[in-house]
């Protein structure tokens, strides 16, 4: 039940109050003899006899207190009654133990009780207050209080706070200053649904809330606020994943007159600071990959780059066989399994029939074995020879012993699957190690998307993303290939942050509306206050947002950052423990002039 996370609290005075002198995870030996109070929680009470052990517990530890039936028999019978999670004051003096607990900070000590008081009863909790509890994920989140007194949650909840400290100690070293700004805002365009509030005030009107601040934090560079950051909440009405919350946070930054370069180092500065002063590691130098090169070699802009196993295109050296498969493919690509020639036939149908799943959407999988005696096996012995398919293998940096995974198909769809497929031999092979971290900036991304559903551009980062400078000529003649002066920040495979040098001029910014298909009204009705602004003394600016959850689950070790959020959304986008979302009063209904019984 100890900490885990590295980090303790040692604010003994600080934490001393009219109800306790001490903490529950502080007494050592050299307290021995101190008169102390204590107040906590019950985490077990064992009655031996003559005896009475009962672990006290609090937010910094445990420490055990002891009755004895013969000095004191009253206070004993007391201490026997407790029940789990009584919450309770006790007072002794602090004694060395007979039998030492090693496990535990206090473990040298025990509190020999004089003075017991109930100050509050428990009803029996619905699962128990242990680290490997009998709770499931349900039950825990209906009662959190209950479940973040657990020492797992308790400590991802620490390590958040410590991780939130250490960003405003870096920030506001680098001269940023912490501005909030408004959550009853109107739309911005960032891709996902909006929450939609109702104004009272203004009937028939809606409030949005925000996606993330960002044309605010623009309009503050122009306010000459020139750094900027703020640790926001921000919403988006989107489908839920392990990594995504309806409401989730953000360390939102924003800086004036800079370049690329200077916010790339600004912020790799912040996430090396980050751990260093947390985890104790240091990430070394940030490397940085083209958008193109990530997707060329590991079919996904937020490549996992802890292990090498890249994507190796087989277009030329498979065509001409007569194997239509491949013939038909706008890309033949494949990953080199590192030893995996013994793979069994049971272990390539059941990888076949995981790249065939609906997520990953390959139509098949051909595999190809260079055996330890040197033979080449593969599903497509009737079209290659041995000799050809060795050529692949050495193409791909392949040896004996290794393992070719091969999809065909669609250009992009294939460089997806096979991603998707390098992450999943990256797992089974162990190559996805917990403790190492990789940092990574993804730059030159594209600025637009094709959208071939409702036939027009979209902005891949956001409207406000200044093109390449080199590429602005294109904006209009070639769209596709015009680059993004946007970067991304990836850790481990994870998009942890992403942001771009911005657009601070009213003329481009028009012109960029105007490719998204917005009409002159309709990008003056939506962004005329930002293009307003822009009229008055716009500096050149940029910035960045990282995903303050997903940061947090990663340092703690966890992949899901519902464990890091004090008061998290289940997968339906419910909080159980408040059950909410709910129904509304009709009284309210009226106020806001909404009747449900309109069609
Ligand atoms: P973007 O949309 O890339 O950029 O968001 C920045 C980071 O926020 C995190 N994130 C999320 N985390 C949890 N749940 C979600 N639903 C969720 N959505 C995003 C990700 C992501 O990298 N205004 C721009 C930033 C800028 O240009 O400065 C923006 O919001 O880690």
């Amino acid at each position: 039940m100890e900490s885990n996370v590295g980090f303790s609290f040692t604010f003994a005075v600080m934490l001393q109050t009219k109800l306790r002198t001490h903490t529950c995870g502080e007494l050592t030996i050299k307290d021995t003899g101190k008169e102390v109070t204590l107040c906590g929680w019950v985490q077990r009470s064992r009655d031996l006899g003559g005896m009475t052990f009962v672990d006290l517990r609090d937010r910094y530890g445990i420490t055990q207190l002891v009755f004895n039936m013969e000095s004191n028999a009253a206070l004993c019978e007391t201490a026997r009654k407790l029940s789990r999670e009584n919450v309770i004051q006790a007072r002794g003096k602090v004694t060395e133990r007979q039998s030492k607990n090693p496990k535990l900070k206090t473990g040298d000590v025990e509190i020999i009780t004089s003075e017991l008081k109930i100050l509050n009863a428990a009803s029996t909790p619905p699962f128990t207050i242990e680290d490997e509890t009998d709770g499931g994920e349900e039950l825990r989140m209906k009662y959190r209080y209950l479940d973040i007194r657990r020492n797992p949650v308790k400590e991802a909840l620490l390590l958040r706070a410590r991780l939130a400290t250490e960003t405003r100690n870096y920030l506001n070293a680098q001269g940023f200053a912490e501005i909030e700004t408004p959550v009853l805002i109107k739309s911005t365009p960032e891709g996902a649904r909006d929450f939609i509030v109702p104004s009272r005030m203004n009937p028939g009107e809606f409030y949005a809330l925000p996606q993330s601040p960002q044309t605010f934090k623009q309009i503050l560079m122009v306010g000459g606020m020139d750094r900027y950051y703020q640790i926001v909440r921000c919403f988006r009405d989107e489908d839920l994943r392990a990594d995504r919350q309806p409401e989730f946070t953000q360390i939102d930054c924003e800086m004036s007159f800079v370049e690329r370069e200077d916010v790339l180092q600004t912020f790799e500065g912040m996430v090396r600071h980050l751990f260093k002063a947390v985890k104790g590691i240091d990430i070394g130098e940030v490397p940085r990959m083209n958008y193109a090169d990530a997707m060329k070699n590991y079919g996904t802009d937020k490549p996992d780059t802890r292990f090498e196993m890249k994507l190796i295109e087989l277009n030329t050296l498979t065509k001409g066989k007569g194997f239509k498969v491949f013939e038909d493919a706008g890309l033949v690509v494949a990953i080199c399994a590192k030893g995996c020639a013994e793979y069994t036939r049971k272990q390539l149908d059941e990888l076949t029939d995981w790249v065939k799943r609906p997520q990953i959407g390959a139509g098949g999988l051909v595999y190809a074995k260079w055996n330890s005696d040197g033979n080449i096996k593969s599903s497509v012995d009737k079209f290659y020879s041995g000799d050809e398919i060795k050529k692949w293998f050495v193409h791909c940096g392949g040896s004996p012993n290794d393992l070719l995974l091969i999809l065909a198909g669609e250009k992009n769809k294939t460089l997806k699957a096979a991603g998707a497929l390098r992450l999943e031999m990256g797992e089974r092979l162990g190559l996805r190690k917990k403790d190492i971290y990789n940092v990574l900036w993804v730059i030159d991304f594209p600025l637009l998307e094709w959208n071939a559903e409702v036939k027009r551009w979209f902005a891949m980062h956001h409207p406000f993303t200044s093109p390449h400078a080199d590429d602005i000529d294109k904006l209009e003649t070639s769209p596709g290939s015009v680059r993004a002066n946007a970067y991304d920040m990836v850790i481990n495979g994870v998009e942890m942050g992403g942001g771009s040098i911005r657009i601070h001029n009213k003329e481009l910014q028009s012109r960029m509306f105007g490719i998204l298909g917005f009409t002159k009204e309709e990008a003056q009705n939506q962004f005329g206050f930002l293009m307003n602004a822009f009229e008055y003394g716009a500096p050149p600016h940029g910035g960045i947002a990282f995903g303050f959850d997903r940061l947090s689950a990663m340092f703690y070790g966890i992949d899901s950052i519902r464990d890091v959020i004090a008061f998290p959304k289940n997968n339906a986008g419910r909080d159980t423990m408040i059950d909410s979302p709910s129904s509304i009063a009709e009284e309210q209904l009226k106020e806001l002039r909404i009747d449900l019984r309109k069609k």
